[in-house]
């Protein structure tokens, strides 16, 4: 812990609770989509049925009911025949992540991230003490070359990589998406260099435009299968303070995961599961979704037309994401958007400067815009106020 270090979006958010910033900074979903009547009801369901086995402790991998529900939610995502046995409910996705970095990780064992990287699964790397090292993406997600490139440095150095993580769909910070044809490529590089694949995915569901893809885990055959983790949630499209994600794992690495979450807090809440496996068999997610799907469109588009419409030409570039939650955006590069944070706070307006999410690397001109929280005219406001920052 001595080399700990306090993460720089949960400083900064402190901030961006403030009543005079629009706040372009946290991934939080856009409080007026939760299904609050439909959670209101699945409890009620809950205390009418169950109440009892909610309220008791339950087993570590997870309430039975609610992995039934998710082995669903999977298939529905093209993950066919999950066994109850290799899915393991995490108390949020980032448990996952911080599971599987216990069980994997000795001080000094090598980590490929993507570049840029979700800034707290490189925090929980950090603190198991991996050596991290970056892999350039680009708009279709990680570069299968430069990875290639990577592993046959570290195989000259002695080294082999514990695993690669990525974030395949709708990436944060990127936004970006791994396209089918590096999914299949991603898979065949894992199995044949025999690297364990951590793929996060809390975002699939938030696709507001263009074609679905399947997660990388749908595509893998028998062989390529036990060289993938995989991880997911329902904080992105039901509702975080859920707490409730889910790893589905190869069969040598059920044991140890189950001891490790074991220790780390017995089992996920039982309560929660239930409520959620209630909830889930309603279907009512099913109603909700598209509405989820189109709010974040529109969101997407406002900040989209409002950057291209305030910024003077040339000084700012970004991609469009076809889901998710951020824009990821690159200024000329002269500008440290670490400094310009400061600027953009006294406009009135908070983002994440990009240099976060690079953990080997020092790329200035970036930052994270998240279009997910604010209203459609907080984010026409806040992109008008980020551009006159810029211009003073
Ligand atoms: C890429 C990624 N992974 C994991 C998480 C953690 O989500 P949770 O623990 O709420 O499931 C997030 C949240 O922002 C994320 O962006």
């Amino acid at each position: 812990m001595k080399n700990a270090k306090p993460s720089f979006v949960r400083e900064i958010l402190k901030v961006a609770n403030r009543a005079d910033i629009i706040s372009f900074a946290g991934g939080l979903p856009a409080p007026e989509l939760f299904d609050v009547d439909g959670i209101r009801d699945a409890t009620a369901l809950v205390f009418e049925k169950n109440s009892t086995a909610a309220l008791q402790y339950g087993p570590t991998d997870g309430v039975r009911g609610f992995k039934l529900q998710v082995s669903e939610l999977m298939a529905r995502r093209g993950v066919n025949s999950v066994k109850l046995e290799e899915l393991i409910v995490t108390t949020g996705s980032q448990q996952g992540i911080d599971l599987i970095a216990k069980v994997m990780l000795d001080p000094g064992d090598v980590v490929l991230v993507e570049r840029p990287a979700y800034l707290a699964a490189v925090q929980v790397f950090e603190l198991y003490e991996a050596e991290l090292r970056g892999v350039d993406s680009d708009a279709d997600g990680l570069n299968l070359e430069s990875l290639e490139v990577e592993i046959a440095a570290l195989k000259k150095e002695g080294k082999r990589p514990k695993f690669i993580y990525t974030v395949a769909t709708f990436g944060n910070p990127s936004g970006a998406t791994l396209s089918l044809e590096r999914r299949y490529k991603l898979l065949e590089i894992a199995a044949r260099e025999q690297i364990l694949l951590l793929e996060d995915d809390p975002y699939c569901e938030l696709r507001f435009s263009g074609e679905t893809l399947p997660p990388v885990i749908a595509l893998a055959d028998e062989a390529q299968r036990p060289w993938i983790v995989y991880m997911s949630t329902l904080s992105k499209f039901v509702a975080p303070g859920l707490r409730l994600g889910w790893m589905i794992v190869p069969d040598g690495l059920v044991q140890a995961l189950t001891i490790a979450k074991q220790a780390a807090d017995l089992h996920t809440s039982t309560f929660n599961q239930h409520v959620a496996a209630a909830y889930l068999e309603t279907g009512r997610l099913e109603a909700a979704l598209p509405r989820i799907r189109e709010a974040y469109g529109i969101k997407a588009k406002a900040m989209i037309d409002a950057l291209n419409g305030s910024f003077p030409a040339g000084t700012i570039e970004f991609n469009q994401p076809d889901g998710g939650m951020f824009l990821w955006a690159k200024m000329a590069d002269s500008v440290d958007t670490f400094a310009f944070v400061k600027t953009a706070i006294d406009a009135g307006v908070i983002f994440v400067p990009g240099i976060t999410f690079f953990p080997d690397a020092k790329r200035l001109n970036y930052l994270r815009l998240s279009f997910a929280t604010p209203s459609v005219p907080d984010i026409q406001e806040g992109v008008k106020r980020l551009a006159r920052a810029v211009v003073d």
